[in-house]
């Protein structure tokens, strides 16, 4: 039992050795460790990232599953959670519920419907991360004891009892909420939050918008009303916008009547934050009035996608398959032909529903949220005109040679002047995979070697760092 669980625990490390090298700290590595860990089910084989894959945002990775039931099913064979699973990434800044007696709206939480509140831990990330592990619909182990034990008789016990000091196995509730401490810190982490999308480099003056991006841009702050919910302004202090306003809202979307859950209890109708709202004591008399409001989500990775043509739902039902249809909804629901809200109480009609925007409008905006995808290349061809018409005495990356190469290449930059450097390598998820340089360089021509001795064959990109200025290359590592 155990060598196969090692077992299966080296081919995961050994599948994502290029991302092990990325720079977390232990507490964040262990996260990640627990996070893509699927021994951690029962029966074995289902993990965080079985429905929370980086390749598509954190959230679910089968098209297929994307284009027909959207939920997906736990460890046990048939058995469907109820919900689209939404992207555990950028998660971190959402508040710890309240009720903001202003606005009187709720605000904060985890879930669409806001449960993983934050009162009892004061994050509520970790709370939310207790939850898959024992969920009969997810991961379905047995008891918290059982988590426990499977992560005591892991390969990575080791560094938990490095980043718990004194740790007692036996002490299954501290242990079970040191394991989603250590979660929330990965999901909290620069790998799974890097900021790395075209918007965030536009938004730093790197690179311009094209027309129909920069059209869309504005219609999503104007007409088409967007930015009332998905907040796309940097913070005060230059803080990346999240694209939400963790509140929540019924945008009147239909049933997805592909929804297994529907099918197993077809009277359900999902309650939302109102159907948390009424196990609450303290709330249960605003429960009527947030009846079928679901939390605002992230809008950032919205359009990740391997491929093309790989289907992702939206919605907490999933019942859009694209980001145009979602876009043609908030635009016509109240004027074209729609089937009937799955809750039509507490419906939305004042910022959606008729917002008069054309078919070109639509495209504009979707053009738009596609910019909100972390790993954007920056080709140098990008800057050329940027360096010229700034200042022609900036730094200037080489092409690496030999390129292709295994295992090992050089890259090569010149510096007009002294500063401080970074040269880094990602792959194509953004993922950082190796720290070249981080420190102050003379001027003048420079090479480094890069050994990609541990890292699986792939595209990866170089990114050095000077100043005000970001340079990026392409690399090919074949083995
Ligand atoms: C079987 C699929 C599945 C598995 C396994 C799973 N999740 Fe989820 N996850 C979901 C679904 C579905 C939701 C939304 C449920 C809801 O809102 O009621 C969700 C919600 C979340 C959220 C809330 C995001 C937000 O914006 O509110 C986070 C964070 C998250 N999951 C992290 C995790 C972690 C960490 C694990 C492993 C311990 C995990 N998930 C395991 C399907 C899954
Ligand atoms: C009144 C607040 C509000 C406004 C205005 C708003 N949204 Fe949303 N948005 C939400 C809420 C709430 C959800 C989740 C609703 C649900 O699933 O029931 C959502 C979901 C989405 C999703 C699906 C994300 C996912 O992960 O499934 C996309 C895409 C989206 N909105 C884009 C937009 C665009 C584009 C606009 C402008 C045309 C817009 N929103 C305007 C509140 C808003």
């Amino acid at each position: 039992m155990r060598t196969s669980r090692f077992l299966l625990f080296l081919v995961a490390a050994f599948l994502t050795a290029g991302t092990l090298l990325a720079q977390l700290s232990p507490k964040e590595q262990l996260g990640k460790f627990i996070f893509f860990d699927n021994t951690l089910s029962s029966p074995t084989g289902q993990s965080c990232a079985s429905c929370h894959a980086p390749q598509v945002g954190f959230t679910g990775p089968s098209s297929i599953v994307n284009n027909t039931t959207v939920v997906y099913e736990g460890a046990v064979t048939g058995v469907f959670g109820n919900r689209k699973p939404p992207t555990a990434a950028y998660g971190g800044s959402s508040p710890v519920m309240y009720f903001d007696t202003k606005s009187h709206l709720f605000i904060g939480g985890m879930f669409w419907d806001g449960r993983a509140t934050g009162w009892e831990l004061g994050d509520p990330l970790s709370e939310q991360a207790r939850g898959p592990f024992l969920n009969p619909r997810e991961q379905n182990n047995p008891s918290a004891a059982a988590v426990v034990y499977k992560v005591q008789t892991s390969a990575y016990s080791g560094l938990f009892m490095t980043v718990y000091p004194g740790t007692n196995w036996s002490d299954i509730t501290t242990t079970y909420n040191n394991i989603a401490g250590a979660i929330s810190a990965y999901e909290k982490s620069s790998e799974v939050n890097p900021f790395t999308s075209k918007y965030d480099y536009y938004l730093k003056g790197m690179v311009k918008l094209s027309k129909d991006e920069q059209k869309g841009l504005s219609l999503f702050k104007g007409k088409g009303k967007c930015d009332k919910c998905h907040l796309s302004k940097q913070g005060p202090k230059g803080q990346p916008p999240m694209f939400t306003d963790f509140t929540y809202d019924n945008l009147g979307i239909p049933k997805n009547p592909q929804n297994p859950f529907y099918i197993e209890f077809p009277n359900w109708v999902d309650p939302g934050l109102g159907g948390f709202l009424q196990t609450v004591s303290q709330y249960s008399q605003y429960a009527a009035e947030n009846y079928g409001k679901h939390k605002v989500p992230t809008l950032r990775n919205v359009d990740l996608r391997p491929d093309p043509a790989f289907i992702k739902a939206y919605g907490h039902n999933g019942f859009f398959k694209s980001l145009k249809d979602i876009v043609h909804f908030y635009n016509t629901r109240d004027v074209e032909e729609w089937p009937v809200p799955e809750v039509a109480a507490n419906m939305n009609t004042a910022e959606l529903g008729n917002l008069k925007l054309t078919d070109a409008d639509e495209d504009a905006i979707v053009a738009f949220l596609k910019t909100l995808s972390d790993g954007y290349v920056i080709e140098n061809s990008a800057y050329s005109r940027y360096m010229d018409e700034e200042n022609d005495s900036k730094p200037v990356l080489m092409q690496n040679a030999p390129n292709p190469f295994n295992p090992t290449t050089i890259i090569r930059f010149e510096l007009p002047e002294a500063g401080f450097v970074t040269l880094k390598v990602y792959n194509t998820l953004g993922q950082e995979v190796s720290v070249l340089l981080n420190r102050y360089e003379s001027a003048g021509l420079k090479s480094v070697v890069f050994n990609a001795g541990s890292l699986p064959s792939g595209i990866y990109f170089y990114r050095l760092q000077s100043g005000n200025t970001i340079l990026q290359n392409k690399m090919l590592l074949l083995k």
